[in-house]
């Protein structure tokens, strides 16, 4: 093992041996494997599987949508989640020096856009929690939205105030709190309680759900939906492609952070591959849930926060007195799976400024909480600008990066990814390569592209 000294006194690990020396963020390892699959199946359920999933299939193609999303998922999601755990395992180094231990200085930019996804991500993200707790403080206080009018009523009040204010800033406190305890004691103890709360939730509410009277009518309608054109709609394609990387995490350096802490004999393969189940999964379970509850009003007009805030809340009134409770154990169910996914998208910025300036857990959650919470201002005061941000930094920037990423492990570093998952069935691992090389490169190029035209062309006819 030797280690080169970069430029900036960071010492970069010899790449022909794989025990290289972690670093600073790094040092702290997962308390046992399970752990480290709990937390990354924290970090990659939530709110984008609790509502994104739902709102899209609804709006956007219903079987088609479906379809494709399942085969982004296995196509592309498990291969690039399988590269992202060897380049963090292999490197144990934060999202921007893993980079450029594999491909040297030039590929310094994707850690960049790693560490910019994650920040601009957090800063929205944070928001949109914050209306979470408050839904559910609304819910036991037992303020419930009964008609349209009340429901628009409840989401501009959750998303304006002084409290709206409130809440952002102890949702971040909250997670700086999670990810300062540190990797073990902070973030696998959350995971450790909280996916299984959240599995059970989830089942009672299904089992609720999918027992009610017109529930297989409203699956039909919404699941069922098919029309030939929406197979070859290219914004179909490229939703269908964003939401399983903002699903997974994929491209904001989340994964490889935490596969940082990993150790050499962890199975890479059974954990992505139960990460990758886990998450869809629970995709699938909210989708068989919140379908029979928002039935047409999913176009009204909000956007995809306003199925979760206008249409959710309305669903559960209509269930009279077990409403309420139903409710609450909706958006607690929700304020969970969006803590842990915060967290995780903390954990990038934290280590790396770990590992470039040496500072210590606490010190830097804290500092770089500071920064989202400034970040994350316009998309506090703007539900436009919320949107925007998750449509550029959660959907176009994810993909490139996820594109680059392929390119890295597929081209530059093909050596550490055969070597990391010898224990791949031989098939397996030539199909993984052949994905990285040519699949992913040349599916996300066209979906880069595409997410490209569809965010310029409307300001462009406007100057027309
Ligand atoms: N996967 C999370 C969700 O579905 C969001 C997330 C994105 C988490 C990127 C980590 C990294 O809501």
């Amino acid at each position: 093992m030797y280690i080169v000294t970069l430029p900036g006194g960071l010492g970069m690990a010899g790449l022909e041996n794989s025990n290289s020396v972690p670093s600073a963020s790094a040092q702290q390892g997962w308390g046992s494997s399970l752990g480290f699959i709990l937390a990354a199946a924290g970090s990659a359920i939530g709110l984008g599987n609790l509502w994104g999933l739902t709102y899209r299939i609804a709006l956007g193609g219903g079987m088609a949508f479906l379809v494709l999303y399942l085969v982004a998922v296995v196509l592309l999601g498990f291969p690039l989640l399988l590269a992202e755990l060897v380049l963090g395992r292999h490197t144990r180094r934060s999202p921007v020096l893993a980079t450029v231990a594999v491909g040297g200085p030039s590929w310094r930019f994707l850690g960049w856009l790693f560490l910019l996804s994650s920040t601009l991500i957090l800063g929205y993200y944070a928001v949109i929690t914050g209306w979470v707790g408050r839904a559910l403080l609304a819910v036991l206080q037992g303020h419930l939205p009964t008609d349209q009018a009340g429901a628009d009523a409840f989401f501009l009040q959750l998303s304006g105030g002084w409290a709206e204010g409130v809440a952002y800033g102890l949702v971040l406190a909250l997670t700086a709190a999670v990810v300062a305890t540190g990797v073990q004691r902070g973030i696998e103890r959350l995971s450790r309680w909280s996916m299984p709360a959240l599995l059970v939730l989830l089942m009672g509410l299904l089992l609720w759900s999918a027992s009610r009277a017109g529930a297989s009518a409203s699956y039909a309608e919404v699941l069922l939906q098919w029309r030939w054109c929406d197979w070859l709609d290219p914004r179909i394609l490229r939703q269908a492609f964003s939401q399983a990387f903002f699903s997974l995490g994929l491209g904001s350096g989340a994964m490889l952070a935490y596969a940082s802490h990993l150790g050499q004999g962890d199975p890479l393969p059974r954990q992505a591959a139960i990460i990758t189940a886990l998450d869809t999964g629970v995709g699938l379970l909210a989708v068989l849930i919140v379908v029979p509850l928002m039935g047409p009003v999913v176009n009204g007009g909000y956007g995809a926060v306003g199925a979760l805030f206008v249409a959710i809340p309305l669903g559960f009134a209509s269930l009279g007195n077990a409403g309420p409770l139903l409710m609450a154990a909706f958006f607690f169910l929700a304020a969970i799976a969006a803590i842990t996914s915060a967290v995780a998208l903390l954990e990038v910025p934290v280590a790396v400024v770990m590992d470039r300036l040496g500072w210590g857990r606490a010190r830097t959650a804290w500092s770089t909480v500071a920064v989202v919470a400034l970040l994350g201002l316009p998309a506090l005061l703007s539900t436009d600008l919320l949107m925007a941000s998750h449509d550029l930094f959660g959907g176009v920037v994810l993909i490139g990066s996820g594109l680059l990423l392929s390119l890295l492990m597929g081209w530059v570093a093909p050596q550490q990814v055969r070597q990391d998952l010898s224990q791949l069935p031989p098939p397996l691992l030539r199909g993984v390569m052949l994905t990285l090389r040519w699949v992913a490169p040349l599916l996300l190029g066209g979906v880069f592209a595409l997410s490209c035209v569809e965010i310029i062309q409307p300001k462009i006819s406007l100057w027309l």
